[in-house]
């Protein structure tokens, strides 16, 4: 009789992201400031025939059952780029999931590298995944995740990487969860109707996202706070702010951050701070907020 040796888990890793300043607007072709979040999501992947699992949602998706489920579609997509290997795959999310930190892209992307994709194919796997989950995605999330790092984003040229000592953040979570595609689409609708208004806004938060840029590279974070805070000022005139974000920030402000806005699509999701990390933690914590910390580099 032969015997057959326990097939080992092969990991397939994938990062987070976090957006400093410029989320939305760089939908419409403006740069963002954004880090990764190292290892966001393992997938571990062992012989099978290509079930997804998630322990942390209670979800299985069997490839081989028609769902017009989200995630079922958003893998379906992944899938069809691949030349799918006789796998299944376990996916731990190591970032709370639908809070603005990018945990959708990393899932494409570990999924992705799991089913042997790589470059250019594991981009547009994880960019098709993204516009079933968000709509019309920058990109910003899935390239952050594949690139790691620390950045200036555009969609038309990437993520230029940018020199600067390591970062440390705090980050709360509002309870809510964000609401990308909405808000999104919220944006698409003030850009339609009050064009030169939201126009003029995205110019604004440009100039901070190199404001910002600069303050990252010399490490002057008050400079970067405050380059934070009038951003959310952009944000919530855009309407994807929301009053736990609001508060969120008065809180942290309050505490002696440098300055405190919203990240990702908003509507709920994470808020971050700059600046007095302990204090600002422990206020949101004392008000009832989960925080984590988090450091971004290069
Ligand atoms: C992405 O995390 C946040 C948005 O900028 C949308 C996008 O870039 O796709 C709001």
């Amino acid at each position: 009789m032969s015997t057959v040796a326990p097939m080992t888990p092969r990991q397939h890793r994938a990062h987070g992201k976090v957006i400093l300043l410029g989320e939305h607007s760089v939908v419409y072709g403006h740069p963002a400031l954004a880090g990764a979040l190292a290892d966001g999501v393992i997938v571990d992947a062992t012989a099978g025939r290509g079930l997804l699992r998630i322990p942390q949602w209670d979800v299985v998706i069997d490839p081989t059952v028609d769902s017009d489920a989200t995630l079922a579609r958003a893998y379906a997509e992944i899938r069809a780029r691949a030349v799918a290997p006789a796998v299944d795959l376990t996916l731990t999310f190591n970032l709370p999931t639908g809070a603005g930190l990018g945990s959708s892209a990393a899932m494409a992307v570990a999924v992705g590298r799991a089913l042997g994709l790589e470059g250019a194919m594991l981009a547009d796997a994880a960019m098709a995944s993204e516009t079933v989950i968000h709509g019309t995605p920058s990109g910003l999330d899935h390239t952050v995740s594949m690139a790691g790092g620390f950045g200036l984003f555009t969609r038309s040229g990437g993520l230029a990487s940018l020199k600067a000592a390591p970062l440390p953040l705090v980050i709360g979570h509002t309870g809510k969860a964000r609401d990308t595609k909405g808000r999104v689409a919220r944006v698409a609708q003030l850009l339609a109707e009050r064009s030169d208004e939201t126009r003029g806004r995205f110019a604004a938060i440009e100039a901070l996202v190199q404001r910002g840029a600069g303050a990252v590279a010399r490490g002057s974070y008050g400079e970067l706070g405050a380059a934070m805070t009038e951003n959310q000022r952009h944000l919530e005139a855009l309407d994807v702010s929301c009053p736990e974000i609001e508060r969120m920030c008065a809180i942290a402000r309050d505490a002696g951050a440098f300055g405190a806005k919203l990240t990702g699509g908003g509507g709920g999701g994470c808020v971050i701070a700059v600046g007095n990390d302990r204090p600002v933690a422990d206020a949101w914590r004392a008000a009832g907020y989960e925080v984590f910390s988090a450091t971004v580099s290069a």
